[in-house]
Formats: C-alpha cells, sequence, structure tokens
C-alpha cells in the first residue's frame, strides 16, 4: 500500500481518486483537515475498503510511525502543505509549521522505519515530495523559463517555507540515503480546487453575480497545468525516478492571470450566460496588488519528458472547459464550501473526526 499525505486537499485527493480508479493497491490517507482538507471530495470512495482515512498532523511523529509499522507502505507521497500565497502573507505561522517542521518530523519517522527494513523492502521505498515552482523565485519576461538547476529564490513565506522542505528533503538523502524523489510543479486548476485560489474564485464569484478581483494590472504571469496531468506525472515519477532527483512538471501554458480571467468569462458567457445579457467580463475589477507579488514564472519540463516520458494530455484550452463545466455541474460542493458545511462531513457520514 501507499501513504498519502494531504489526501483531502485539492491535488492530494484528485491524486487518490485518480489512483484507485486506476490500481487496487490501498491508500492510507492522513490529513490533518485544515480549512484547506475537504473529506466530501472523496465521498465516493466511502465504503472502499481501499481507502483508509486518517485525521492527524504529520508533524505527530508517534501517529506517523504507528501507522508506518502497522501497515507498511512501500511509498509515501509527501502533499500535506499550507499552499495559499495570501494567507502565508497575512500570517506565516502555520506555514512553517507545517511545511517545515511538519516535513522534518516526516522525514525522521520515515527514516528511522526506513532505516529498520529489510533489504528488499528498504531497495523499493520511496518518498515522493510535492513541491512548487515558486521556489525558484520570479522571472524577467524574457528569461528563459526554470530548469531543475534553477537558484532558490523565493519570494513569499509560502514559497520560502517550501523552500525549506525541499531543502530538508534533499539533505536527508544526501546524509541519510533516504530514498527521495521531488517534483516542482506549476499552478494547477480542476476539479475540487478550494475558491480562495485564482481559477475557482473568478468562477464561482461571476456565477454568484460578485466582482472578479484582479491583483494590480493582471499581467502577472503563471504556467498552467491541469491537475490530473500533475497527478500522472508523480505516478510516473515514481514508477522511474531517479532517487535524489528533482522534476520539473508544468503545462506548457504561459499566461497572464488577466487573459485566464477573461478565458473564464467567454466560457461562462457560452455556457451559462448572465440573465441580464451582459458578459462577465463587465465584473473585472481591478484591486491592490499582492505584496511581493512574483511577476512570472515559467517551467522547463523536458527532463521529465526526456528522461520519463511524460507529457501533459490537457492543453490549457480543454483542461479549462472541462474546470468550468466541472463547476457548473457541482454547485452543492461549491456551495457547502462556501458556507462552511463541509467541515462538517466527517462528524455528518462518519460519526466521529478520527478515522473513517
Ligand atoms: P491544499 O491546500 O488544497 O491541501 C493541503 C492539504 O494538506 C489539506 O487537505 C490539508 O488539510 C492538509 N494538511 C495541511 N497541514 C497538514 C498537516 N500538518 N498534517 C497533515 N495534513 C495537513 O493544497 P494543494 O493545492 O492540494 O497542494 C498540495 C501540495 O502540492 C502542496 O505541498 C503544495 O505546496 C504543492 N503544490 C501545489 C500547487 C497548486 O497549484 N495548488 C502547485 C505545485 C505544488
Ligand atoms: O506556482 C505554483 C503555486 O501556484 C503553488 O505552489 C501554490 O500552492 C498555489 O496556490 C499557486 O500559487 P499562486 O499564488 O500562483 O496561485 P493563486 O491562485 O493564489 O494566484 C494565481 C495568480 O492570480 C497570482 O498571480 C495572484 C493572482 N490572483 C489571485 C487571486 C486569488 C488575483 O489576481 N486575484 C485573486 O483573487
Amino acid at each position: 500500500m501507499i501513504l498519502v499525505t494531504g489526501g483531502a486537499g485539492f491535488i492530494g485527493a484528485n491524486f487518490v481518486l485518480d489512483w484507485l480508479a486506476q490500481h487496487d493497491e490501498p491508500v492510507i490517507n492522513l490529513d490533518k483537515l485544515t480549512y484547506a482538507g475537504n473529506l466530501e471530495t472523496l465521498a465516493s470512495l466511502q465504503g472502499d475498503a481501499r481507502h483508509m482515512f486518517v485525521q492527524g498532523d504529520i508533524a505527530d511523529s508517534a501517529l506517523v510511525t504507528g501507522l508506518l509499522t502497522e501497515h507498511r507502505p512501500r511509498t509515501i507521497v509527501h502533499f500535506a502543505a499550507e499552499s495559499h500565497v495570501d494567507r502565508s502573507i497575512h500570517g506565516a505561522e502555520d506555514f512553517i509549521q507545517t511545511n517545515i517542521v511538519g516535513t522534518f518530523r516526516l522525514l525522521e519517522a520515515v527514516r528511522a522505519h526506513w532505516s529498520a527494513l529489510p533489504d528488499a523492502e528498504k531497495q523499493a521505498f520511496r518518498l515522493l515530495h510535492v513541491s512548487t515552482d515558486e521556489v525558484y523565485g520570479s522571472l524577467a519576461p524574457d528569461a528563459p523559463a526554470f530548469t531543475e538547476t534553477h537558484g532558490f529564490e523565493p519570494n513569499s513565506p509560502y514559497s520560502a517555507s517550501k523552500a525549506a522542505s525541499d531543502h530538508l528533503v534533499r539533505a536527508w538523502h544526501h546524509t541519510y540515503g533516504l530514498p527521495v524523489v521531488t517534483t516542482n510543479c506549476s499552478n494547477n486548476y480542476g476539479p475540487f480546487h478550494f475558491p480562495e485560489k485564482l481559477i475557482p474564485l473568478m468562477i464561482v464569484n461571476a456565477l454568484a453575480g460578485k466582482p472578479l478581483p484582479v491583483y494590480g494590472d493582471g499581467m502577472q504571469v503563471r504556467d498552467w497545468l491541469y491537475v490530473k496531468d500533475h497527478c500522472s506525472a508523480i505516478r510516473r515519477v515514481l514508477e522511474a525516478g531517479s532517487l535524489g532527483e528533482t522534476y520539473n512538471v508544468g503545462g506548457w501554458n504561459e499566461k497572464p492571470n488577466i487573459e485566464i480571467v477573461h478565458t473564464i468569462c467567454a466560457l461562462l458567457d457560452e455556457l451559462r450566460p448572465r440573465a441580464d445579457g451582459a458578459s462577465y467580463t463587465t465584473q473585472i475589477t481591478h484591486v491592490k496588488d499582492r505584496p511581493g507579488h512574483d511577476r512570472r514564472y515559467a517551467i522547463d519540463a523536458r527532463k521529465l519528458e526526456a528522461e520519463l516520458g511524460w507529457k501533459p494530455a490537457e492543453t490549457f484550452d480543454t483542461g479549462i472547459r472541462k474546470t468550468v463545466q466541472w463547476y457548473l455541474d457541482h454547485p452543492d460542493w461549491v456551495a457547502r464550501v462556501q458556507s462552511g458545511a463541509y467541515r462538517q462531513w466527517v462528524q455528518t457520514q462518519y460519526g466521529a473526526p478520527a478515522t473513517a
């Protein structure tokens, strides 16, 4: 079996759903269920013996050690993190605690467990650390895209905490031989994305008749990857990635934010026209910029393609259409996220906030 941390969040939950759609290999899903964790996303796995959910903190060494001893997973996929840049600017403490201290405690528990494994299991063991392109900092408009050898120049409390976790993972490989691989991915989008991030926020605000808040001039550039392509890249790196290596994951879809917002508005104009016949673009509002806002990210994912044969399946056009359609088709999921009702899901569904 495999152990996934943060598997009730956006990418982790998509990964667990895709994994169990393709394998019968069971998943232990360890997630603290912060505001970003939503077990309702995994409702289709209710009663599925291949999925064991454990509510808990990666920084809880005794809990992690107990799970490793009891279940002996062959692989760990580490998604758990505080992930929202704006929240990190308002308060960095949780980011330091989970992304740095939590990753450190996880590495130590895994190291102790792995060191004591018999040779065959030890050889087969992997820990995949899921990280971000934001560790590399910001690019000038005409600079080449980030490669894996680009220096780390994190600019926000979030990216600094992720950069620290990447360094810890690297050091645990170099010093102790822990069998790790790291992926650094660009901006994901797709189903079950919490509507605090750009794409889901714009879709749900548009449908609610609210302003579409574009930071500054909206000309900040991100590379966008459909979440299921990120999941397939992680599966591929698990299968064939070289130990101690890092792999960039990206969609070859560099776009300024304002273009993303216009694309979403155009899709909504087509798929769910406003009652008054006006375009959703009339809701676009430019607001104060994010402090220290990184101007441009771009990912060079050629290493992953050349060495492991991975390519994204979706273009931005196909992925964003699927995403907008998903939000139109799932108003209940959105409504329960917005009302906060999703946080009662564990109690409602399972009776107690522990193991489901
Ligand atoms: P998310 O915020 O949607 O989910 C994070 C999950 O981790 C939540 O379920 C939360 O409950 C859980 N969690 C938080 N602290 C925990 C702790 N101490 N112990 C156990 N669980 C805890 O994040 P996401 O967007 O799904 O991102 C997942 C990972 O991928 C993160 O490591 C993030 O840095 C990385 N990443 C995200 C993106 C992106 O565009 N979203 C891109 C590249 C990399
Ligand atoms: O690059 C990978 C990273 O992408 C991940 O590591 C992070 O976990 C993930 O949150 C994401 O970070 P960003 O800061 O790029 O994503 P966000 O959706 O918050 O913002 C995307 C861009 O849109 C960014 O330039 C800020 C801008 N923005 C965002 C929001 C929420 C707006 O203009 N208006 C908004 O309301």
